[in-house]
């Protein structure tokens, strides 16, 4: 049977076996997919390994996405652009990367009927989460796409890399009264509890959505709730989203996300 793996470190708290296991009953696949512990130092052998006993591919988490790039021999242009890999194929002895975190999330919020097209699109953050989701989010067509993070720099740097005249950056204090359609947090602000520092204004009519999901609203979906969102929408649609892009990837079918959402849920 076809081999896949999720490696990481930590792991035990993956969805992603779950995930791939009702994704490969729904499209009648036959494959085994696991997690897979791997010690900080081991991310590079343990993939070889992984391949040369015959796996077909792999998907990659925290912190091992920015590793995973350099050990691929091609990437895809939006791997290459987030800087990281999330899925990897093993194809005659040649490990291909790619990176389909940003497709989730577009393909969630698409599925949330956010319309994206022409929309005004306001990013928290500028680490890595965010980094992935703008080509993905820019091939949407949006009218811009403003980058707020706490160090400005960051976001400027961010931008530079993209060349787009859609992009700007700004720090939080400088977010005027100009009104979005949809704010992302990517920010890792909901892990300590805490919520970015942008004017409560911003929140009012708007679709608010953060990669971060847990079991109640995470503590920007409150704010932006409190706070007159049209809607908010928590990232394991994302989550789902960039599983179902890998396994079509893998097995070249698109499986059905909606229902394996509500099973999560
Ligand atoms: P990730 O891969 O999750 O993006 P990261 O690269 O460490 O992780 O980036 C974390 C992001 O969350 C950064 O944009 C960070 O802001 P800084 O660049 O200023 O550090 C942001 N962040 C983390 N905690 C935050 C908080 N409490 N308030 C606002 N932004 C926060």
């Amino acid at each position: 049977m076809d081999q896949y793996r999720v490696f990481g470190n930590p792991i035990k708290q993956s969805r992603s076996p779950i995930i791939h296991q009702s994704f490969a009953e729904q499209t009648q696949q036959q494959l085994n997919y696991q997690s897979e512990y791997v010690e900080l130092d081991q991310f590079e052998q343990t993939v070889k390994d992984f391949a040369k006993n015959g796996g077909k591919g792999a998907n990659i988490t925290v912190p091992f996405k920015e590793q995973a790039l350099r050990i691929c021999d091609q990437l895809t242009e939006r791997a290459r652009l987030a800087g990281a890999v999330n899925t990897l194929c093993f194809v005659d002895g040649k490990i291909l990367g790619d990176n389909t975190d940003g497709q989730g999330l577009v393909q969630d919020l698409l599925n949330n009927k956010v319309q994206l097209k022409t929309s005004r699109i306001l990013l928290l953050g500028a680490g890595g989460a965010a980094k992935g989701v703008i080509l993905p989010l820019l091939a949407q067509l949006p009218e811009s796409i403003v980058i707020a993070n706490r160090t400005i720099a960051k976001a400027e740097n961010l931008i530079k890399q993209f060349n787009n005249k859609k992009l700007s950056a700004l720090g939080f204090a400088e977010l005027g009264d100009e009104k979005f359609d949809l704010i992302i947090n990517a920010t890792s602000a909901s892990l300590s509890g805490n919520v970015p520092p942008i004017a409560k204004e911003l929140a009012v009519n708007t679709y608010c959505y953060d990669m971060v999901y847990g079991n109640e609203l995470t503590p920007f979906l409150q704010w932006a709730k409190d706070n007159g969102a049209t809607k908010v929408m928590d990232g394991l649609g994302m989550l789902v989203g960039q599983a179902a892009e890998s396994f079509r990837i893998w097995r070249d079918v698109h499986p059905e996300v909606i229902s394996v959402l509500h099973q999560l849920r």
